[in-house]
């Protein structure tokens, strides 16, 4: 992988067009589009073959963070796998059943859990009832990746602070995909991610990808941010 291929940019925008202008900007300087909810639920499955058709080269990586029934999401993660998607993400606090249900279905896609999403902290898990041995972020994230390898996932979504603890026990037997990421020169304390790190922290610390929306999209010019964070990347591997 060249290092603009571990950059996943979401197209968190809420029409095709404004999205379409995203991919036509940053084809050639990220490797993976993210279509999530908001996108997905505005558009439906068109805007998977409009990105694909825009960008022939990239990935696509429907982030539709399933969790329901087990059965529901097989038949999801089917409808999914149908599309042609490169990766799809699962919430592994809906257990083990769910998660297999998911992983039986992925065909050629990679299925990723979703552990502890960035935004949490752990006043936020103990609040939510979790056992006390587990509000502690890393801990859960461990406890949630270990149920991802064992159900026949391919990787977790964790954030880059315990992405080092993931690559430790479960080495290359789990793709890393890591979001909360903010640039040293942006404002990290104005918006709603909490565990974040830099792409050079990431990227040392084991990420396979780095997710990076609000600090490219926001950008005066998105194409320059994102070839500087691949320089990033690329110098973060030189030791
Ligand atoms: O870089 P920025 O905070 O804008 O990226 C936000 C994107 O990362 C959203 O699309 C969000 O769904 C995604 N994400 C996240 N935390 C996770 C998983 C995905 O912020 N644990």
């Amino acid at each position: 992988m060249q290092p603009k291929d571990r950059i996943i940019f979401p197209l968190d925008l809420p029409t095709s067009s404004e999205a379409l202008g995203f991919v036509r900007l940053l084809k050639d300087h990220v490797g993976v589009f993210k279509i999530g909810l908001e996108l997905f639920v505005a558009e439906g499955p068109a805007i998977v073959e409009a990105v694909k058709k825009e960008a022939p080269n990239a990935k696509i990586f429907l982030d539709m963070k399933f969790h329901d029934i087990p059965e529901t999401v097989r038949r999801a993660q089917r409808a999914a796998t149908n599309l042609g998607v490169d990766f799809i993400t699962v919430h592994c606090d809906g257990g083990a059943e769910l998660l297999y249900a998911a992983a039986t279905e992925a065909g050629s896609a990679k299925v990723l859990g979703i552990t502890v999403l960035t935004s949490t902290g752990a006043d936020e898990l103990a609040a939510a009832g979790l056992r006390p041995d587990l509000c502690d972020p890393k801990q859960l994230v461990l406890h949630r990746a270990a149920l991802a390898k064992k159900t026949g996932l391919s990787g977790v979504v964790c954030s880059g602070l315990e992405v080092a603890a993931i690559k430790e026990k479960f080495a290359s037997e789990l793709i890393t995909v890591t979001p909360g990421i903010r640039l040293l020169t942006n404002d990290v304390k104005s918006d709603d991610q909490k565990r974040i790190v830099t792409p050079t922290q990431a990227v040392q610390n084991g990420a396979d990808y780095i997710v990076i929306g609000r600090p490219i999209r926001d950008a005066p010019d998105p194409a320059l941010i994102a070839t500087k964070i691949a320089l990033e990347i690329k110098n973060a591997n030189t030791p």
